[in-house]
């Protein structure tokens, strides 16, 4: 799994940067929204934070103690962090992680040999809701030692990302050795891990932040298209409704199961279109939150 995100962060051209400008002035925006309730911040954790095209780490790091990137992807974070001079690199953490945690059970390497023995679908599936019912305990394990630790964690359009996409590649590889609804099986219990995936990363982050500290999200939730303008026009509820025909199920899970764990009181909600690259567009939520009084 980690190859395959290195392999999609490293599919970037040098324009992507400058690309992305009104994007990451959104997302500062979201953390100037959390800097002007909260005079001392000291630590602050961002999760899928990949190349940092999105951040303004210099602007960040420059507001608090320490920043704390989270991301399975080392390398990318390194060429990122490299850039920063002095002062701003010594107080950047970077923790390379599967926040999935689905390494720690060798799930890639468990699904990989029974695919390639062309085990039953059924046996998958199987396989694939016995993990699913052991990620609180594996997510637990994996994020315990951040607990209470931040005074902001946020989430980095990670949940469109997260195993689904990698899973239905490593498939692809053997799909020709099961039958149409086989496959089609197989894909269902995928779908399923996933939405346990991104609700277990919401709880297991918001266990990570400290008891007054704030938890901001932002994620892609679908490709705009011309025909879609009219309606995203009309504002946040017309935008959920659209999201739920054509918008992205992780993201929509992810806001939903975000939502729950909020003060309303609180909240503030924000959209933009994030140019992507020169063919796409993704109408993206920002959204920054406290947790509900006793959550955690
Ligand atoms: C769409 S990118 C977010 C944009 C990113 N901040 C940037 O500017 O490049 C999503 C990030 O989630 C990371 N990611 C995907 N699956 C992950 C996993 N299982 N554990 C940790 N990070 C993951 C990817 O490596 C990628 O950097």
């Amino acid at each position: 799994m980690e190859t395959f995100q290195r392999e999609m962060n490293h599919n970037r051209d040098e324009l992507r940067r400058t690309r992305w400008t009104q994007h990451r002035k959104q997302v500062t925006g979201l953390f100037d929204a959390v800097f002007s309730k909260k005079a001392i911040v000291e630590k602050v954790a961002i999760v899928g934070a990949g190349n940092c095209d999105d951040l303004d780490i210099e602007y960040l790091a420059s507001k608090c103690s320490s920043l704390y990137l989270f991301d399975i992807d080392r390398g990318s974070m390194e060429k990122a962090r490299n850039n920063l001079p002095d002062y701003t690199r010594k107080k950047i953490q970077l923790v390379e992680i599967d926040v999935t945690g689905l390494d720690k059970v060798m799930f890639e390497d468990h699904l990989t040999s029974m695919l390639k023995r062309g085990d039953r679908a059924e046996d998958i599936v199987q396989y694939v809701k016995e993990i699913e019912n052991r990620l609180t305990q594996v997510s637990d394990s994996i994020f315990a030692s951040y607990y209470n630790g931040f005074d902001i964690v946020a989430t980095s359009a990670i949940y469109t990302q997260l195993f689904y996409n990698w899973a239905i590649d490593l498939l692809t590889h053997f799909e020709n050795q099961y039958q149409e609804n086989d496959a089609a099986e197989i894909k269902d219990g995928f779908l399923d891990l996933r939405d346990q995936i991104v609700r277990t990363l919401n709880h297991s982050i918001s266990k990570c932040i400290k008891e007054d500290g704030f938890y901001i999200t932002w994620s892609d939730m679908l490709k705009i298209e011309p025909e879609y303008m009219e309606t995203i026009n009309e504002g946040l509820n017309a935008i959920f409704a659209l999201a739920s025909n054509v918008g992205y199920g992780a993201a929509l899970i992810g806001i939903k199961d975000y939502l729950g764990k909020v003060d309303k009181s609180e909240l503030s909600l924000r959209y933009w279109p994030w140019d992507f690259n020169a063919n796409k567009q993704y109408l993206t939520i920002g959204i920054i939150g406290r947790l509900k009084e006793g959550y955690k």
